[in-house]
């Protein structure tokens, strides 16, 4: 986790799209379109987008991006991606630590995303965070077709969680 010092979390800003997008188009067979990452900045009250910003460089420069939905008291992930460059530094850790200290912090007890059952990975990210694999979503995935596993960070899980961030 110490390999991502210096890293900082922000708001994500609509000036930060043309980065986001290079990272996401190089990190997922389905990409989302920019149209998509705009359609979440309209819903403020719902949708919220991070960035992790890499230190000392002379422009704000975007090393990776979590979106997610605070939703009657439920946190849902729907998007996470570290630029390729830049991955197995803590920094994927780092930003879902901020979205689930932010997400507790408004009302959220439960916080759950869907993964594809090929992706090691993410899926090993999210377990060493407490998350536990609850449901199969056959299908659920395009290019390729593939399952989708539900896991989910249980309420105690997460009030230990951000317990453990704030004695940090
Ligand atoms: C999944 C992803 C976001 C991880 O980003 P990252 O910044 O490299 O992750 P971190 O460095 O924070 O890794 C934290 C932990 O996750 C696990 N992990 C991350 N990448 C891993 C890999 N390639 N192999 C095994 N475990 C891995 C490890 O437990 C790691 O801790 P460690 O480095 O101390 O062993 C990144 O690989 C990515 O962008 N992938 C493509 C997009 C994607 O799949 N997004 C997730 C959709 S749900």
């Amino acid at each position: 986790m110490g390999k991502a010092t210096g890293i900082t979390i922000d708001f994500m800003k609509k000036e930060d799209l043309d980065q986001v997008m290079a990272i996401e188009q190089s990190s997922f067979s389905m990409p989302w379109s920019r149209n998509l990452f705009l359609s979440e900045f309209r819903s403020p009250s719902v949708s919220r987008l991070l960035v992790a910003l890499v230190p000392d460089a002379p422009v704000r420069t975007i090393a990776g991006y979590l979106v997610f939905w605070l939703v009657a008291g439920e946190m849902h992930i729907l998007n996470l991606a570290t630029a390729t460059g830049s991955r197995r530094l803590g920094i994927a850790r780092r930003l879902v630590l901020a979205g689930l200290r932010h997400g507790y912090a408004k009302d959220a007890r439960r916080a759950f995303l869907e993964v594809r059952v090929s992706n090691d990975p993410a899926r090993k990210l999210y377990s060493s965070l407490g998350f536990t694999g609850t449901a199969v979503r056959r299908d659920y995935y395009d290019d390729p077709l593939e399952d989708a596993v539900l896991m989910t960070l249980e309420e105690g899980a997460f009030k230990s969680l951000v317990a453990s961030l704030q004695e940090h």
